[in-house]
């Protein structure tokens, strides 16, 4: 079964995200003022949207994109609903062919995909000063799996940023890091 077929038949099984659950995920809440609220931010498997609507809500415009057409359907649903359609584009996009053409962004958020190949782009699409947001499933805390980074993995994939902050434990790791100027 492939990527999209995996993910479309979960998300019909789940259904849409419920609307309350708009908002940063729980990792980073307790950064959440380090997000902009304004620019263009870029959501890599966006799943339904609840972090894109949020930074949308914000005021940022905001790309979001999804290998499973279903999860993308429920993500422009979600900002319909929360009159954010305007500031928001849902694409449906596999990964695996690299990051979708795009502005500079100063905002990338990607929670719970990994996939180092992106690793590179992902810090070269930030803008002077953008901030990525990633996690990731980890061994850290659990036991080792196909889709789980190794200790430290995040913090050495990307040293060129500058770590606003990180954790590793109970089976995830993140990391919020700027791009430097000069990089
Ligand atoms: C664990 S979910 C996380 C979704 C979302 N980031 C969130 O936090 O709710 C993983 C997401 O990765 C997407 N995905 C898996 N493989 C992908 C690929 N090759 N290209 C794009 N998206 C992919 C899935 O469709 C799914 O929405």
């Amino acid at each position: 079964m492939s990527d999209a077929e995996h993910w479309d038949r979960r998300y019909l099984a789940e259904g849409p995200t419920p609307r309350q659950k708009v908002g940063p995920p729980e990792v980073f809440a307790a950064h959440a003022h380090a997000f902009p609220t304004t620019g263009f931010a870029l959501d890599i498997a966006c799943g339904q949207g609840r972090t894109a609507v949020w930074l949308a809500e914000r005021g940022m415009a905001v790309h979001g994109v999804d290998v499973s057409a279903v999860a993308i359907a429920h993500a422009a649903a979600a900002a319909r609903d929360r009159r954010v359609a305007g500031r928001c584009r849902f694409e449906v996009a596999d990964l695996d062919g690299g990051l979708p053409a795009g502005p500079p962004a100063d905002v990338i958020v990607c929670h719970l995909f990994r996939d180092e190949r992106l690793d590179a782009a992902l810090v070269t699409r930030l803008a002077p000063g953008g901030l990525l947001a990633i996690a990731a499933l980890s061994e850290v805390g659990a036991a080792p799996g196909r889709f789980r980074v190794r200790a430290g993995e995040l913090t050495t994939a990307f040293a060129a940023l500058d770590v606003v902050a990180a954790g590793e434990g109970s089976g995830t790791a993140w990391l919020m890091g700027r791009r430097p100027a000069s990089c």
